[in-house]
């Protein structure tokens, strides 16, 4: 169920502007892939290109390919909406929908694209959404409650019970934890550990104790100046890259003797 995901010679542009420039990348299944960078070096713009979802900004747009299990996300005919269901997202702030119940939140996806479901089916999606996203004990009796009353750890693993329920096989998080405190932030990490027996898992993040923590493979994006674009440096198994990285801008990175 799990998809290897190939980038070849992807550049990303916000109208004229060249924000991220000539990714070949491998993303392995059944992984963890960190993105690490400095701030605006086009993390989050290359995350967003791998299920298509920079679509929605104005004046975005890809060249290259990114292909998933050998098929082209770009290819002709190819539908985004789909894509996103195979491809999910969390985001940086848990955002679950504020007027809706803790039920309603995990199936708002999902009724959108089967809109005739059996209530008993769709108690069964709840609960596994919630279980997978380690949320059901804490919250399987108050489903009905609204989304919003949950702490902001429980809401961020709310919403992670929302993109499970797509059935996804890919799972992008950008920055999951910046907005949590450190026990919810070693629970959603503990979280993605199992969730990798599963899914491909990308996640974008500035703490490097937590990328050394979570992630198989670590790829280390720069950028060489204001306006330049964002390029990926060097990519390799998370050990290497943390103790013994090949290139001397990563080695500047890790240690901290970055600019
Ligand atoms: N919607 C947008 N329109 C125009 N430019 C954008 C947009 N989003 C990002 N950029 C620019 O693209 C570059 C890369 O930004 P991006 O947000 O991808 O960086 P990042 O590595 O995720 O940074 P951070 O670590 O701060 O989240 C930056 O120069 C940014 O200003
Ligand atoms: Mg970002």
């Amino acid at each position: 169920m799990s998809k290897r995901i190939v980038v070849n010679n992807l550049n990303v542009y916000y109208g004229k502007f060249k924000a991220v420039e000539d990714v070949d990348m491998v993303i392995e299944p059944r992984s963890v892939t960190a993105f690490i960078g400095p701030s605006g070096c086009g993390k989050s713009t290359f995350l967003r290109t791998l299920n298509r979802m920079h679509e929605v900004i104005p004046g975005a747009r890809v060249e290259g390919d990114v292909l998933v299990d050998g098929e082209n996300l770009y290819g002709p005919g190819v539908d985004p909406v789909e894509v996103r269901r195979l491809i999910g997202m969390v985001f940086q702030r848990p955002n679950p929908f504020p007027t809706m119940s803790i039920k309603e939140n995990v199936l708002a996806g999902v009724t959108l694209n089967a809109k005739h479901l059996s209530s008993s089916r769709k108690d069964e999606i709840v609960e596994k959404s919630l279980s997978g996203a380690n949320l059901w004990e804490e919250v399987k009796n108050r489903l009905e409650l609204p989304g919003s009353g949950l702490s902001g750890g429980q809401q961020q693993r709310l919403c992670i019970a929302r993109a499970i329920a797509m059935s996804p096989e890919v799972l992008l998080m950008d920055e999951p934890c910046s907005a949590l405190d450190p026990i919810s932030t070693l629970a959603i990490e503990d979280l993605i550990q199992e969730l990798k027996e599963t899914y491909t898992i990308v996640i974008v993040t500035h703490n490097m104790q937590q990328a050394a923590r979570v992630s198989d493979s670590t790829a280390f994006f720069n950028i060489a100046g204001t306006g330049a674009p964002g390029k990926l440096i060097e990519m390799g198994p998370t050990e290497k890259i943390f103790s013994t990285p090949d290139n001397q801008q990563t080695e500047e990175y890790i240690t901290g003797r970055f600019g």
